[in-house]
């Protein structure tokens, strides 16, 4: 049987209804108190819906294993919370691919792995990704183990290029990896194997952009990396940090500017020459697919990459599947169809997303399941609004959070499309960058942004949902898991708290359109986000796909 795309007509909720969906990025709920950047914020649009309709407002997990990662421990991120949301169905992600192919061996006997064992006797390989155990974009165990997994296979020569992390893991936390790093790579150097750190930076200054906001970044990497060429030089990663940092106090790990390791003759210990293997080892796809363009295209325009190595490169996993980028990994990523937008296409609901720049392919390529393009050109339009560049975005908390509500209210007004679908960013942006005061103005545009929107919704009589891929802004501060407490440290301070969360995020249901009776069944206390999308198919008048997670609504027979 071809796979069938009609779905099934609900009796209750009735095709036609404009829907309006609102993902706000990294808006988590958290006790009420002074850390919780969202409590703060003056937000009185969210506080109404909390109030007024208690049958329509719940939290659904946005962490762990609801989102296919391998563990609760793990807190909720874009790349799968927007996969789940787009799916409707949970899949191992990344992370959990890569421990699997690990621990069992099978990446040694990959396509991806024979590929880049060619430059094992004569040649250097090269490791360059983000440097933490955030488990986020990557993890440094499993850094440690396919270093380890190499040498016992041959490799003579290794060099790590890596990216600092502090915003996934705890801002000044960078020395401590380069520490287990340098442990390791005494190891691998006892096996037989040349191992160093050959260049670094920190991740939101160096390779690690997305959605091409901004190629300088990329550039730098590049010029660090491949040629050896930095504005700062020194004989270690150790050093690099503590010099930089006392030169600049403030500077945090992710925006450390690029620097090259040398040896004692002044020399980059590790440019990347013909015939070496690159491995990126960044399982997400976001912010290395930039990169792994210019690594792996012969035809590439983006910045002069100077004399072009002949190298054999890999990406851990294969960042997107329709460019075939890149051409070699090691590992295949989860394979996501029959996503929600590819349904609401084949039933002729016509679908508007936007958003901007920095969080543009979150509504659109990983809610697609990683998808390059649209469905159908006639029933879909994606519009990305540009990001402000080259600045930390505690410096302009508001972001283009307006300017995304006026145009999705113009697109809902229009009647031209029945599905529009915005995310707004504040929430985790400005979240990242653990400036407290910046959050809280970054949560109250958030707040503004929504009320444009529902005010829209309520215009023509329309359904909205609102909900948040992760946590972020609700906790500005490192608190005791159990107790939800500030942590105080040695020093008597809390710590700062720049990464996502593991705690829940609202899901809220209304509008005019939205029938009598409709409200949250109560069977499905454990629900994530997975769960969303059932419910939004609802909402525009059919059933959901038979493998989909439950909606999250019922209705009440009496009311219908
Ligand atoms: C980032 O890439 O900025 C963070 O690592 C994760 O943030 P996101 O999952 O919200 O994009
Ligand atoms: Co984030």
């Amino acid at each position: 049987h071809p796979h069938r795309w009609k779905l099934r007509h609900h009796p209750v909720m009735r095709r036609g209804k404009r829907v309006m969906i609102i993902i706000l990025d990294g808006w988590g709920e958290q006790i009420a108190d002074e850390y919780n950047g969202i409590h703060v914020a003056a937000t009185p649009t969210m506080d109404e819906l909390k109030k007024t309709a208690p049958d329509r407002w719940r939290l659904l997990r946005a962490h762990g294993l609801s989102v296919g990662l391998p563990s609760w421990e793990d807190m909720g991120n874009s790349e799968v919370g927007h996969n789940a949301l787009g799916a409707g169905r949970i899949f191992t992600q990344g992370a959990g691919l890569v421990d699997v192919a690990l621990s069992s061996g099978k990446l040694y006997e990959g396509a991806g792995f024979k590929y880049i064992m060619s430059a094992f006797a004569k040649n250097t390989v090269h490791f360059m990704g983000l440097l933490s155990d955030g488990g986020v974009h990557s993890r440094s165990d499993q850094l440690s183990l396919l270093m380890k997994g190499c040498a016992e296979r041959g490799a003579k020569r290794m060099r790590v290029h890596i990216l600092l992390d502090g915003r996934d893991v705890a801002p000044g936390s960078a020395p401590k990896y380069i520490d287990i790093l340098e442990k390791d790579l005494a190891g691998i150097r006892k096996m037989g194997c040349d191992a160093m750190i050959a260049s670094g930076g920190g991740r939101m200054a160096v390779t690690m952009d997305r959605y091409e906001n901004d190629w300088g970044v990329v550039k730098k990497g590049w010029d660090a990396q491949v040629k050896g060429e930095a504005p700062h030089k020194f004989p270690t990663a150790g050093d690099a940090l503590k010099k930089l940092k006392e030169a600049d106090a403030k500077l945090d790990d992710q925006y450390f500017p690029p620097f090259v390791i040398v040896g004692s003759d002044g020399k980059p210990v590790g440019p990347i020459l013909d015939n070496d293997a690159v491995v990126s080892f960044n399982f997400r796809a976001d912010r290395m697919v930039m990169a792994a363009k210019a690594f792996d295209l012969e035809k590439f325009d983006k910045f002069d990459r100077g004399k072009m190595p002949k190298i054999k490169y890999a990406g851990m996993l294969q960042y997107d599947a329709d460019l075939d980028l890149p051409k070699h990994f090691l590992v295949a990523p989860p394979l996501i169809e029959k996503t929600s937008g590819e349904y609401l296409v084949h039933n002729y609901v016509r679908t508007w997303a936007c958003s901007e720049t920095v969080k543009f392919g979150h509504v659109t390529f990983v809610w697609n399941g990683n998808r390059s393009g649209m469905f159908s050109s006639s029933l879909e339009k994606y519009v990305e609004i540009p990001s402000d560049k080259g600045i930390a975005f505690n410096e302009k908390p508001e972001m283009k959070a307006i300017a995304i509500a006026e145009k999705a209210k113009e697109a809902l007004l229009s009647g031209k499309f029945d599905h529009v679908r915005v995310n707004i960013a504040n929430g985790d942006m400005v979240g990242h960058t653990g400036d407290p005061k910046a959050t809280v103005i970054g949560c109250e545009t958030v707040d503004k942004a929504v009320k444009i929107m529902l005010d829209a919704v309520e215009e023509v009589k329309g359904i909205f949902l609102i909900t948040a891929d992760h946590g972020n802004a609700e906790d500005m501060v490192k608190r005791n898991l159990k107790t939800g407490k500030p942590v105080v440290n040695k020093q008597g301070k809390t710590e700062v708290l720049t990464s996502h969360t593991c705690n829940p995020v609202p899901c809220i249901i209304g509008g005019p359109g939205l029938a009598k009776g409709v409200r949250f069944r109560k069977d499905l206390p454990e629900a994530g986000l997975a769960n969303v999308a059932s419910t939004f198919i609802n909402f525009h008048g059919f059933h959901a796909p038979w493998d989909y997670e439950p909606t999250l609504v019922e209705y009440d027979e009496k009311e219908k």
